[in-house]
Order: C-alpha cells, then structure tokens, then sequence
C-alpha cells in the first residue's frame, strides 16, 4: 500500500495479526484432494447436527426486507423465557464476538489493560488489541485451572476487565464459583463466557443480580447449531445492557438470525436432545482416545477435547499427527503457543465422525 495512506492508518492497527479462524469446508476439501462431502470437520466445536428443522422454515418466512427491531424485543423476551433472566438483563450480539466486541469499547480506552487466562480464547486478546488496550495473558495452572492469586497480583489501575471462559476453549475446565466470586470481589468487569454453558449445565447466570460487574455471555453456536447465522447473547445488569444498546449498531442482528433463534428456542427440547447425544459421544470419545498409546484426552465439559500428544523422540509430532489428519481429510485444531505445542483441539461429532477420527489417530499415531 502506499506510504501516504498507510500513514492514515491508527497506529495500533498498522500491524494487527489477522484473526487465525478456522477454514471453509471446500478450502479444507480442496488441499486435501477429498470431495467436500468426505472431509470430517472437527475443528470448529461446530454442531454436526446442524440447527432445528424449524430454523430453515422460519428463516423462509422472515421480512428479510425489512429492517429488524434495534431493540430486539422479541428476542429478548424469548430468551428471557429460555434463561429466566428478565428481558431487561439481556442483549442479543451477532455471534457472542461482537459483544466481546462491544464490552472492550465501552471499558477499554487506549492503554488501558484487559486480562484473561492462558491458555483460552484467542479472540479476548484480538478485540482487546483492536479496541487499543492491551492483553495480560495470566497462565493457568498445571491442570489448566484460573490462577485468581496471579489474576489479582496483575491487576493494577488500568485493569478494566476480566474474560474467564467457563467451561474453558480450548482446556475444557469449568471455573467454580468461588474463583468467581474471588474475581468478582475485585471490582474488575468480570466476563463469564459460557458459549458452552447447555454441554455441562453449569452457570453462575444466576449470580448477575447480585453483582452488577459480572456479565456471562451465551451463544447459539454450539447447542444449537447456528455458528453461521451469527447470533448469541449476554445476561448483565440493566444499566449495563442500556449502555450496551446506546453503542451498538441499530440493526446489529440480521432479521435471518432473529428469526433462527426464536425457532430455536421453541424447538429447544430437540436440540438439547442432541446435546444429550454429544455428551455421550464426548464420553464414549474420550474412552477410545484413552486406549491409544501416546495420546491423553483432557477432561472436558464442553464439545470438544483437548488431547496431548506424547512428543515421543520427535519434536512437533502433535503438527505430524494434525497434517496427516487433515490428508486424509480429518480436520483438528492446533494452537500456535509454546504451551500447546504437544496438543490438538477435536470437536465432538457424531459417533461416525469420531470413529473415522479415531481409527486414523491409530493409524497416523
Ligand atoms: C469460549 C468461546 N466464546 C465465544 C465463542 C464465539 O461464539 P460466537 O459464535 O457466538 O461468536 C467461541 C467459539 O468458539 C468460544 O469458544
């Protein structure tokens, strides 16, 4: 680009790391040669039964045409009904990253610090480096628990907000309550992010009323199975979501997803159906895994597993294992940090997906 217009760009954006996303299913077909319809895509902790029939119907019929309520009236009062939290303490977000999104610009200012716990979710230090603040990466301990001691010596004056993402992507640990509350007694914004909340059941959503710095954050994702339509949600104090609504852009959820996650949520009994089905999938999943020499699944309450891959006499064999994997069209997950060196990611599929998966990790092992 030339130099008078890169000049024009905000200096703490000049080199921002693209967000590393996971792949299109015919970009991961095209490199392995494998027509599209073969490829076992588990690296996304995407839902492999896909959405409620209801969704496409719903979809169909919508007013695409027409604007949706910046309000969400209807979508809040919907989700009020699926989480019991008053319509007033909920904020629907295109996917549970833009509210990520819209939390840094309402706290953070440049120079100011957010902080989560490594290993988790890249897309905290992204948004935070975006929004201009900076990331304080606190490790986790050995079995990958929320260190609150290391948490509190790091805060300082310009710690504004906290991520803590229970159960935790990519570790799959849940963080207790009192961790949180420990956090919370810190008077930072604390984020719980429970995009994997209906896999364990296990929220601290009921907490909100009492301390108006915690936020958990949902989504409708994983459970149920729209990633694509980009829709999730937050459950925070009013005053908190009224100055969430006052930043947002009007129309920030499509009336296509506002459509999807009504006809989600009546067909909720369905689609926690097939959650039941990943969670014995998951369990059954990390039973075979632990048969095979040389690869430790870590416990996991989400749908997905973190599995360790014994380095052996080779450095970096848990990359040898991820590529040849993905020639023979299995994609995983690998993480570019020094820690998860000798470790994948796999989502849970269906038990066809995990025993395809599972008999190539034999072979490739
Ligand atoms: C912990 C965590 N939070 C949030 C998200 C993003 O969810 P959404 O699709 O709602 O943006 C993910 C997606 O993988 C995740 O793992």
């Amino acid at each position: 680009m030339a130099g008078k217009i890169r000049r024009l760009i905000r200096p703490h954006l000049m080199d921002v790391q693209t967000y590393e996303a996971v792949d299109p299913p015919e970009l991961i077909a095209q490199r392995a040669g494998i027509p599209e319809s073969e490829i076992v895509k588990l690296n996304g902790n995407e839902n492999p039964y896909g959405g409620s029939p209801k969704v496409a119907e719903a979809v169909a019929k919508a007013p695409t045409h027409i604007y949706p309520d910046p309000l969400q009236r209807r979508v809040r009062q919907a989700l009020s009904g699926y989480t019991g939290a008053p319509p007033e303490e909920l904020i629907a977000g295109a996917g549970s990253d833009e509210l990520i999104d819209l939390l840094f610009r309402l706290f953070m200012e440049p120079g100011d610090k957010a902080l989560d716990f490594d290993p988790t979710f890249a897309m905290y230090g992204f948004l935070a480096r975006i929004a201009g603040g900076e990331i304080e990466l606190v490790q986790r301990d050995e079995v990958f628990d929320v260190d609150v001691g290391a948490a509190k010596d790091a805060i300082d004056e310009r710690t504004k907000i906290i991520f803590v993402a229970s159960p935790n992507n990519p570790t799959g640990n849940l963080t207790p309550r009192d961790h949180v509350r420990e956090l919370l007694d810190t008077g930072r914004i604390i984020v719980v992010d429970e995009a994997y909340y209906e896999f364990c059941d296990f929220t601290v959503a009921d907490m909100v009323s009492e301390h108006e710095n915690l936020v958990v954050l949902r989504t409708m994702s994983k459970w149920a199975g729209l990633a694509g339509l980009r829709i999730g949600y937050g459950i925070m104090n009013e005053e908190l979501v009224q100055h969430v609504i006052d930043i947002k852009q009007p129309y920030n959820i499509s009336v296509a997803a506002e459509a999807a996650l009504l006809a989600s949520l009546d067909d909720a009994p369905a689609l926690l159906d097939n959650v039941g089905k990943i969670v014995d999938e998951r369990e059954r999943m990390t039973a075979l895994l632990d048969d095979i020499a040389g690869v430790t699944p870590w416990p996991s309450a989400g749908n997905f597993l973190l599995c360790y891959v014994e380095p052996g006499a080779e450095p970096g064999r848990a990359q040898q294992v991820f590529e040849d994997l993905a020639r023979r069209g299995i994609v995983v997950r690998m993480f570019g940090s020094e820690r998860l060196r000798d470790f994948f990611r796999v989502a849970v599929g269906t038990p066809e997906q995990t025993d395809v998966f599972v008999n190539a990790l034999r072979e490739v092992i």
